[in-house]
């Protein structure tokens, strides 16, 4: 059976899109959720105070925080400050339970932090989600040549290093950000070196992995697929910027394309984005690389452009609803792969209920163009799926209502004031009665 990750999260909120505005002025992108959170987690490694800044105003750091307490941390948010401290003592705990792993993907990071600190960790198995199975064999097997023995029953995994971690060589049958992340977290304090091969190389990877350094690790091939980790008895607290993120910057320079529109993106990196702006050029954005950003202006209608995604520097899965949703009111057809999560074309139901012309064969989605699409009642399965719908609603004829607003909140904090600020007519409403 597949659970939502979000199915315990306050729903009933609706976002009523009206179609037709050109998006035009400049963005501020914070810093990447699916950095933030793994960093909260990689906090546990050093006994102190971490303080995290450019935090996201999203609530997922909320689950994290309280992850964190149930561990025997203090943690300190401060949303007008956009910094999250973590105040960990000398003992902490290691079971991360179902109530709390079940809502966010991202707490399984705690795994090599635990084992590693305390050697010992009860993980709550994550189970699947609305994108996909999402399994931990890797994590676990990561674990496990660093010397851990893990076994699981009653929806739990116990992973035990009652002497202690010692480095190994780690090969990936495929470059899995979780997998990488949690090796790296328990290799850090392991003893002796470890090497990790076919590592993956997103930069929220590199991101966890100079803070880390700041913290007294020593980790060589930062950025590359071959990690070097030379294992440390104890790690300090440090202070650390977390990455911009790219998939929020990615959203907008789609949004300013779809909607031929003229944003200026700032505080993001182009050359994590290196092969989307590629593509958002091949489909006619006019695009300027800024000192702390770029420009995205949309002119006429663009051109339907072929996406595969794939682990980085690929075409990441996060922004391939966004891509469905720019093909479907482009000039020409193009097929759209998925190759990281098997249920990510479920939101192409909701797509095709705007008018969208998309047929799915198993990973391939194969999209043909419209001049218009037209608004309808839709419903957001997920984060990022729910972003793809308003996009689109930006460019229906009317007034489209987005169900399961909290999906999109998860990864966009104030999305319909950012869209107001940029010229559009987005607001959230409660749930309109049927
Ligand atoms: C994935 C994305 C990442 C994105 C994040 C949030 C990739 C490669 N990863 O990271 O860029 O930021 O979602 O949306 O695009 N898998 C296993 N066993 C494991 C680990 C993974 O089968 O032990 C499978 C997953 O089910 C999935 C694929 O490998 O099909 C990608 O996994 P992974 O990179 O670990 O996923 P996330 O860390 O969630």
């Amino acid at each position: 059976m597949s659970l939502s990750t979000d199915s315990a999260a306050p729903g009933g909120d609706v976002f009523r899109v009206v179609g037709g505005a050109r998006l035009v002025g400049e963005v501020r992108v914070p810093a990447a959720k699916n950095s933030v959170l793994k960093l909260m987690a990689a906090a546990l490694l050093a006994p102190g105070r971490t303080t995290l800044t450019g935090a996201p105003d999203i609530d997922d750091l909320d689950v994290m925080a309280s992850l964190l307490t149930s561990l025997g941390c203090e943690v300190t948010r401060d949303r007008d400050a956009a910094t999250v401290a973590i105040d960990v003592p000398e003992e902490i705990g290691h079971r991360a339970d179902y109530d709390l792993v079940r809502r966010i993907r991202a707490s399984t990071a705690v795994l090599g932090p635990l084992v590693a600190r305390t050697g010992s960790a009860d993980l709550a198995l994550p189970g699947g989600d609305a994108i996909g199975s999402r399994g931990i064999d890797m994590h676990i097997d990561a674990l496990t040549a660093l010397g851990a023995q893990c076994s699981s029953d009653h929806g739990y995994l116990h992973a035990h290093a009652p002497e202690g971690l010692r480095g190994a060589r780690i090969a990936f049958d495929f470059p899995s950000v979780g997998a990488t992340e949690n090796a790296v977290l328990a290799a850090v304090l392991a003893r002796g070196v470890t090497t990790v091969t076919n590592a993956a190389r997103e930069p929220e990877i590199a991101d966890l992995c100079q803070m880390l350094v700041s913290m007294g690790a020593q980790i060589d091939g930062i950025g590359s697929a071959t990690l070097t980790i030379r294992g440390v008895e104890r790690l300090s607290p440090t202070v650390h910027a977390t990455v911009p993120d790219r998939i929020v910057a990615g959203t907008w320079a789609v949004a300013a394309l779809m909607t031929r529109g003229d944003i200026t993106i700032r505080n993001a990196d182009a050359t994590h984005l290196s092969l989307v702006l590629t593509k958002l050029s091949s489909a006619g954005a006019d695009i300027t690389v800024l000192e702390d950003g770029f420009r995205v202006v949309g002119r006429g209608q663009p051109t339907a452009v072929e996406v595969v995604t794939l682990p980085y520097p690929g075409f990441p899965t996060d922004l391939q609803p966004m891509m469905i949703a720019l093909n479907s009111v482009s000039d020409g057809a193009a097929m759209v792969t998925e190759n990281i999560y098997e249920s990510r074309f479920r939101f192409v139901n909701e797509l095709t209920r705007l008018g969208a012309d998309i047929r799915t064969d198993g990973h391939h989605a194969f999209v043909r163009g419209q001049t218009r699409l037209s608004a309808a009642p839709v419903e957001a399965t997920d984060i990022r799926a729910g972003a793809g719908l308003v996009l689109a609603g930006l460019v229906a004829d009317g007034v489209t209502h987005v169900y399961g607003a909290h999906h999109i909140d998860r990864g966009y904090a104030g999305f319909a004031e950012i869209l107001q600020s940029l010229g559009a007519d987005v607001t959230r409403v409660s749930e309109v009665a049927p």
